[in-house]
This record gives structure tokens, sequence and C-alpha cells, in this order.
């Protein structure tokens, strides 16, 4: 006997089996196939309610009828990924004929980017130090008072203190700690690195601060270039042959120097190193003042109380140690009058050095 649903049953499968191929093929487009998946085994499609009303037959009609509509499903989950591969791949291809390619056309420009000025004298001065055995050490920007002075043998209260006003950083009680107002700290700090004491030849380039209200020749944030050699037997004959290398590799050949007397707490003796004026080649002009010459570094032999605080022994190493400014030496090379212009990132400046 069969079961009361059953010719239903056979009748929707079969209007379904006939019209389900036309449905699919027809949609135009990903929302129709989409309608269409929908309307056929969506959560409440027309297959999806068949399938669920099988229970309703009786045995017999479930083991025939049970497959056919399954082996349905089947085949219109299959058709319905052919058609969507086959909108998919016409979509792609309709992108890719819509794009053209214009190879008669010109590129997009590429900028290309530089070195600051500042960067590129400090490279420079670093490059010279380096073919003359010099290694790169760095140090921190806030620093503690005893590196910035007291290693560097600074007298509390000292008079030479004035220049290195600078600004101070709030820490723990009884430390200190600043804004170091020059890179002779890192001697310091590489020297009681070397355990046991070794020779040193070092240069330090970096940034420092100063209480210095801006104007054409000051900054408050500035650059300088230490260099530190420290070894057996160094006199200031070695100072002044390695300065003279080194200003003659940054001016040019022949470029003339002296040395003279002058006061740094770290250094005994200390120096004041000048270059013959690079504009009047020494007959006098605005930029050095008609004096001739230039001041360009300060210089000297390591204090014996510098070495000695350090770890070194002042009766067996000796060393000298300058310091000098980055932005004064590009001034002077790129004929730059102001110290603002290269803090003021205005392309039209930067640009003019490659
Ligand atoms: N640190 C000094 C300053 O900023 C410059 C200087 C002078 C550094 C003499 C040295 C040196 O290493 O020997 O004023």
């Amino acid at each position: 006997m069969a079961s009361p649903g059953r010719e239903g049953f056979e009748a929707s499968l079969a209007e379904l089996s006939a019209s389900a191929p036309a449905l699919i093929a027809g949609a135009d487009g990903l929302p129709a196939l989409e309608a269409a998946r929908v309307s056929l085994l969506g959560r409440k499609g027309r297959l999806t309610l068949l399938l669920k009303s099988l229970k309703d037959l009786d045995l017999e009609d479930r083991k025939r009828l049970g497959p056919e509509a399954n082996g349905l499903k089947g085949r219109i989950e299959a058709s319905l990924d052919e058609k969507l591969g086959a909108l998919q791949g016409a979509a792609l291809e309709k992108e890719l004929d819509s794009f053209r390619l214009d190879l008669s056309l010109p590129g997009s420009p590429c900028p290309r980017g530089r070195r600051h000025p500042l960067v590129q004298t400090a490279d420079e001065m670093a490059e010279i130090l380096r073919r003359l055995g010099f290694s790169w050490a760095e140090g921190p920007h806030v620093e503690s008072d005893h590196y910035n002075f007291w290693a560097l043998n600074f007298p509390p209260d000292h008079p030479a203190m004035d220049a290195h006003d600078t600004f101070y950083v709030k820490a723990a009680p009884g430390r200190t700690l600043l804004l170091r107002t020059h890179t002779s700290p890192v001697q310091i700090r590489t020297l009681e690195a070397q355990r046991p004491p070794k020779p040193v030849r070092i240069i330090s380039p970096g940034r420092v601060f100063r209480h210095e209200n801006a104007d054409a020749s000051h900054s408050a944030v500035f650059h300088q270039i230490e260099g530190l050699c420290v070894d057996r037997g160094v006199t200031m004959a070695d100072l002044k042959g390695t300065l003279r290398l080194f200003l003659e590799g940054l001016f040019g050949p022949g470029t003339r120097m002296r040395l003279r007397p002058s006061f740094f707490p770290f250094t005994e003796p200390s120096a004041q190193v000048d270059i013959q004026c690079t504009l009047c080649q020494g007959a006098g002009c605005p930029v050095c003042k008609r004096l001739g010459w230039l001041e360009i570094l300060g210089a000297g032999m390591v204090h014996p109380n510098v070495l000695r605080g350090a770890g070194y022994d002042p009766e067996v190493w000796s060393g000298y140690a300058w310091g000098l400014g980055v932005e004064r030496v590009a001034m002077l090379k790129k004929q730059v009058k102001d110290i603002r212009l290269f803090y003021q990132n205005d392309l039209r400046f930067l640009e003019q050095w490659s």
C-alpha cells in the first residue's frame, strides 16, 4: 500500500528535477545564482523541505524515493558549483579585458632621498678617522652628572661649567640626570668598559644639549664628534699628527693648522686648534673676523685624574682626546650662514647637497 503523501512527493521531485537546471542556467550573475541556491537548498528551499517530508512516507517509499531525492540534491549542488565557477571566471575575464596597460605613459616619480647635511658631514669625518684606525662608540643622551662632569675632572663649582648649563631630568633622590653637554662622557664609559685596561682608539659622534638661546650660530641641540686614543707611550706629537691628517682630509690637502694653549678640566695640556681660514686663506675676512684663522676644535692630553678614575694607571698609559662641533664644520664646508637652517627640514635647503 502506498503512503498518503507519495504521489505529491513524486510530483514535486519530478517538477524540481525538471525546473532546477533551467533556474541555475538562467542565473545571469552572482546575486541571481545565490537567489537560485536559496530557493532550492536554503533553510526553507524547495528541495530542503521536500527532503524533510521524506520522514512522513512509508518505509518502502522512503527506501526508493530517498536516494532519488538525495541524488537530485547532489546534481543540483554540482551544477550550482559549476555555474559559480563560470560566473567568477567571466567576471575575471571582464576585469582583465577592461584593464589596459599603456607602456608609453610616463612612470610615476620615485623621489630619491638623501642624507641630511649634518649626517653627511659627520659621516665624512667618521670615514677619515675610520681609515686612521678609530672605531665607533656611542653613549646616552641622558647622562649622569658623574659622567658629564666629575669623572672628567670638573671640580664642583668650577667656572668651566658655566659653558655647560643644560637641561636637568627628574631623577631619584641623590642622583642627578641631565642632557649631556658634550660627547666627552663617552671617553669615560669607553675606558671603564675595558677590563683589564687595553689600548683604545674611538670616535663618538652624537647629539649634545646646552641651555642656549638660539641665534645664527647657537642652538640648544647640536652635534659633536669626540676622539680618544689611549695607549702606552702616546704623546702630543701623535695628537698633532692625527689632527693634521684629519683636518687635511676634511678641508683639503695643505690645510694649515695651529695649536694655541687652552684649558679643559679633562686634558693637560689643553689646546685650541685652529685652521687657516678656508675662505680668505689667512688674509682676513668677515667669516674669520679678520683673524685669518678659524677655531675648529678643542683637544689635549688626557688628564691623569681622568685616566686614574677610569682604571688606567697614568704611569703606564697616556692618551689624547679632542672634541669638535659637527654644525661648525658643516657650516664652513657648505657655506651655511645660519645654524638654524639645519633643523627646519626645508627641502629647498636640504636638497642642495647630495
Ligand atoms: N668637550 C669639550 C666641549 O664640548 C670639547 C673637548 C675639548 C673635547 C677638549 C675633548 C678635548 O675631548 O680634549 O667643550
